[in-house]
Formats: structure tokens, C-alpha cells, sequence
């Protein structure tokens, strides 16, 4: 009994991350679509932008430079449309993984390494709990220091006035498992369903595509990620990536 309500468990996840996939594909194949649509005249104005502002800056009349600020705001919607442009495809992308056989503390060494200097000009400690004997996995070492980073970067930006950070790795059956623990201001019961949400940001400046990304390069992997939060105190994400050849049995 147990073991077929397990089976079917698992044929449901399989139905669902196929379901998940095929989405996934069709939103991909639209965005490469609409983004080379808006790619171009977007970059028309910015060139054009470009030239009216060098033009104005020559000028020393009081008209210039009221038009000159009026520039400065387009230019600076124009970026943030081409940034959120970026962001959507390198979520909504197609992405042909390029596995080889890594130790994923390596990879973590490079993303906290990078982290360091500005979280600890903000107070924030990073430490590294690594299992030495930590098996290689099959990765896309790229994409999995994406996804790794966007983890990495909600912790820094969840302690504004500092905190720790603490990423331990260890064995486990059939793979191994990350674990993103921080002490910053956790995940509130309101936010809490929508946090894997595209667009969901409860931040002013947040795009909301930082956790569906990394969410969608660790199941690449056909690896889990979850959450544990409590508010006040922190949270932590854990990621388990398969190690075995039949990633399915996990
Ligand atoms: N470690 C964390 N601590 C507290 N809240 C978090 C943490 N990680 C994620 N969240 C919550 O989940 C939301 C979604 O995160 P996500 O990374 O997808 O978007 P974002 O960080 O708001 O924007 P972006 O990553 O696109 O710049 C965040 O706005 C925040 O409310
Ligand atoms: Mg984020």
C-alpha cells in the first residue's frame, strides 16, 4: 500500500514536471519571438537617445538642458526595458545543459568567493559547511552558478543590516544536498505561496524572476529545491541534485 501511494506520488511528479516542460517550451519558443520584436526598435532608441543627448550637450541654451534631463529619464526607462528584456529571456530561454562531472563544492567556492566582498562590507559573514568527500555530480557547472547566485543574493539582500550566511553541503542518498541558510528577516506567511511565482517580488527594485530561475536550472538538473523560513529569524533553502545515472529514482 505504501509503496504503490509512493509510486503514484511519483508518477504525478513526473506527469507534472512534463506538463511543467512542455509550458516551458512553448513560453520559450514565444518569447524568442516577441523579444526580437521589441530587441530592435528598442535599440533604435537607444541609439537615437544617444545622439540627441550628444547633440544637446553641445548647445549651452536653458532649453537644452531641460531637454537634456528629459533625455536622461527615457534613457533611463529605455535600460530598465532592456534589462527586464534580458532577464525574461534568461528565464524563458531553451538552454541545452552542458553536463560534466563537477564537485559542487567547487562551484559554490566560486559563487561565495564572488559574494564576499560586498556582503561583508554589509555585515554579512559568509561560512562554508563543505562535506570533504562530497560526491561529483552531473552538472552544468554555468547555469548551476546562476542559480546558486540568485539564492545567494535574496539571502545578502534578506539582512539590510547584516547577518550570517551559512551554505553547508553532504551526502546523500543518491545525490547530494545544499542547504542556503541565512539569518535575515524570513518569508511571510502571506508571501511565502507566491515566492516561486514569476514576477512575484515583495522588494521595490526586484524583478521576481530570481527564485523561477533558479527553481527551473535545478530542475533541469531534475534536482528539488525548497524552503524553510520563519519570520524574524531566517530561512533556508535546500537543493538536492541527483548523482545517479537514473536521476528519476530520487
Ligand atoms: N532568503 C530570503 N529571505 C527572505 N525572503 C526571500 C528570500 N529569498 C526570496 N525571498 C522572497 O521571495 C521573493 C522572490 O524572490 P526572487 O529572487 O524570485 O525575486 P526578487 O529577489 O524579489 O527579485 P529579483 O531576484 O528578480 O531581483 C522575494 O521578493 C522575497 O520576498
Ligand atoms: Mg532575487
Amino acid at each position: 500500500m505504501v509503496y504503490f501511494v509512493k509510486a503514484l506520488a511519483k508518477l504525478r511528479q513526473a506527469e507534472r514536471r512534463a506538463r511543467e516542460a512542455e509550458r516551458l517550451a512553448y513560453l520559450g519558443s514565444l518569447a524568442g519571438g516577441l523579444a526580437h520584436e521589441i530587441k530592435n526598435p528598442l535599440s533604435t532608441l537607444h541609439m537615437n537617445l544617444q545622439l540627441l543627448d550628444e547633440d544637446l550637450r553641445k548647445s549651452e541654451s536653458k532649453h537644452a538642458r531641460r531637454d537634456l534631463s528629459r533625455i536622461a529619464v527615457l534613457r533611463g526607462e529605455v535600460r530598465r526595458l532592456e534589462e527586464v528584456l534580458e532577464d525574461f529571456l534568461r528565464y524563458a530561454r531553451r538552454h541545452q545543459l552542458e553536463l560534466k562531472k563537477q564537485n559542487v563544492n567547487d562551484i559554490l567556492d566560486e559563487v561565495l568567493d564572488f559574494m564576499t566582498p560586498e556582503a561583508s562590507q554589509g555585515g554579512v559573514r559568509i561560512s562554508r559547511g563543505f562535506a570533504p568527500g562530497l560526491q561529483s555530480a552531473l552538472v552544468d557547472a554555468g547555469r548551476l552558478k546562476q542559480a546558486f547566485l540568485n539564492i545567494v543574493i535574496n539571502a545578502r539582500q534578506a539582512m539590510p543590516d547584516g547577518g550570517e550566511l551559512i551554505v553547508h553541503t553532504r551526502n546523500v542518498p543518491n545525490g547530494v544536498q545544499i542547504e542556503f541558510i541565512d539569518t535575515g528577516t524570513g518569508i511571510s506567511d502571506e508571501d511565502l505561496p507566491h515566492i516561486w511565482d514569476v514576477y512575484f517580488s515583495s522588494k521595490q527594485t526586484g524583478t521576481g524572476l530570481g527564485l523561477p530561475t533558479a527553481r527551473r536550472i535545478i530542475e533541469e538538473h531534475e534536482g528539488t529545491i525548497r524552503v524553510d523560513t520563519e519570520v524574524g529569524k531566517g530561512t533556508c533553502f535546500t537543493v538536492f541534485l541527483p548523482t545517479k545515472e537514473s536521476k528519476n529514482d530520487t
